[in-house]
């Protein structure tokens, strides 16, 4: 069991330094999944391992995938498309909606018969936004109330699915890499569409390990009928874009600061948040720019200057949907009143990330606004305090940092869940001069 613990931070000198990242966490996911259903064994450098990928690999492990973690260096010996074996008991997919998600598709193409299922928190997430597209493929699975736990039934292991043409009513990564899975064992050509610019590590992952998936027009996905089984991966994965932006949003809070993170996924679906910065007025370079398997990566430099607000609307939410508990914060010390509008999407992540993050600013001060699909924030309002987590934890980390501004601490209860996906979080802002105080309950 995971002992509490309360992070609080206070006003800071200015933050420096250069790091390094764990690896992304999206792409954590899909190489440790891909390299299942490759033939052979793959080797994936600077995995992450936190509370979410150690989610996905119980789950591997349960269905007969072999795998050794040394360090962060993760070995799969993959099974083939149709190699999963059926899991004795329900597979706990704990609080990661990637992994639920993806692993339907996956287990929806080896037509392995299996319950999904997870937390309390991951059974609130909607499903049926996967099962109903699914089930017109032809897949037999079922929920209770669109959420987990979902049941697959079993399929004959050379009964095809159905290939469709089918619309996404969201632009969601999860959504089209679960149904992308499933196609590759389809009966003919599967064409996703989406309404943005979701996440493409998916398409460019599988295509490098031999899959036939196009994208011809903008936010439309061609997916053939696997032909010849994937080949494993050998590759060393970049930083998190979406870690990189707490470091990067507590730089550009304080006065003097300047920062380098060294070796980043940019790929142009995740780099909304490096945009909005800029705009804001923060200054951002990037440096030494490369390649990782079909991902652009580089090094980002931030400057620290003084914040102005902003609107965010359209693409750009897609584009940075996991960043807006930290873009909260940075809009709290902006000058003037900054506005998010069309994401009423983030409703639907590991809380309702619009009105619990609009409930714990206020107990901070914060002079805020909520609507369906967002919020404005008044920058200069934000004096500091007791905030609650809610078992997100982006909100954690989020919330923690405000503290590095604030005329008064922030102390942030329940902080513990950040290591579902960033457990070196502390050390890494400690490392670049942030004052973090850490209290742990083991009674809790
Ligand atoms: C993810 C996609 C996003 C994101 C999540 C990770 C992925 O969810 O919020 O943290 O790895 O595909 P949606 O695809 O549901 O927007």
């Amino acid at each position: 069991m995971q002992h509490a613990l309360d992070l609080t931070v206070s006003a800071a000198a200015p933050l420096g330094g250069e790091i390094i990242l764990p690896g992304d966490k999206s792409l954590s996911h899909r190489a440790a999944l891909f390299a299942a259903l490759a033939e052979g064994t793959s080797t994936i450098d600077r995995f992450l391992v936190s509370g979410v990928t150690r989610a996905m690999l119980n789950v591997l492990t349960a269905c007969g995938v072999e795998w050794h973690i040394e360090g962060s260096r993760l070995s799969v010996c993959g099974k083939g498309l149709r190699g999963f074996t059926p899991p004795k008991e329900a597979l706990g997919c704990g609080n990661s909606a990637t992994t639920i998600r993806m692993l339907a598709g996956a287990l929806a193409a080896s037509g392995t018969p299996c319950v999904l299922d997870g937390s309390t928190g991951l059974r609130k997430r909607p499903m049926n936004r996967i099962t109903d597209p699914l089930r017109d493929m032809g897949v037999p699975i079922s929920s209770p109330n669109g959420c987990a736990p979902l049941t697959l039934a079993a399929r004959a292991a050379d009964a095809p699915l159905r290939a469709m043409d089918y619309t996404l009513p969201v632009a969601s990564a999860q959504v089209k890499s679960c149904l992308i899975l499933a196609a590759l064992a389809a009966d003919g050509v599967t064409t996703l569409h989406e309404p943005g610019p979701s996440r493409d590590h998916t398409e460019r992952m599988l295509s490098a390990m031999g899959a036939d998936i196009r994208t011809n027009k903008p936010h439309t996905i061609r997916i053939a009928p696997l032909a010849r089984p994937l080949a494993p991966l050998k590759l060393e994965l970049p930083g998190d874009i979406s870690s990189a932006a707490f470091l990067l949003v507590a730089a550009a809070l304080v006065p003097g600061s300047s920062i380098r993170i060294r070796d980043v996924g940019l790929n142009p679906t995740r780099t909304g948040i490096l945009d909005v910065l800029s705009q804001m007025g923060a200054d951002i370079r990037i440096e030494n720019r490369h390649d990782i398997l079909g991902e652009p990566v580089g090094d980002i430099r931030l400057t620290a200057a003084p914040l102005k607000a902003v609107c965010v609307s359209g693409e750009t939410v897609v584009r940075m949907i996991d960043e807006f508990p930290i873009f909260a914060i940075a809009a709290c010390f902006a000058h003037g009143a900054s506005e998010v509008r069309d994401a009423e999407e983030l409703r639907y992540k590991e809380t309702d990330r619009i009105s619990v993050m609009c409930g714990e600013l206020k107990k901070l001060g914060v002079r805020l606004e909520e609507r369906r699909d967002g919020f404005t924030i008044y920058g200069g309002t934000l004096t500091g305090g007791e905030c609650e987590a809610h078992g997100d934890h982006r909100l954690a980390m989020s919330l923690a940092l405000a503290g590095l501004a604030s005329p008064d601490p922030v102390t942030v209860r329940h902080a513990e869940i950040l290591n579902e996906s960033f457990p070196d979080f502390v050390p890494l802002i400690r490392a670049l001069g942030a004052t973090v105080r850490e209290s742990v309950d083991t009674k809790r």
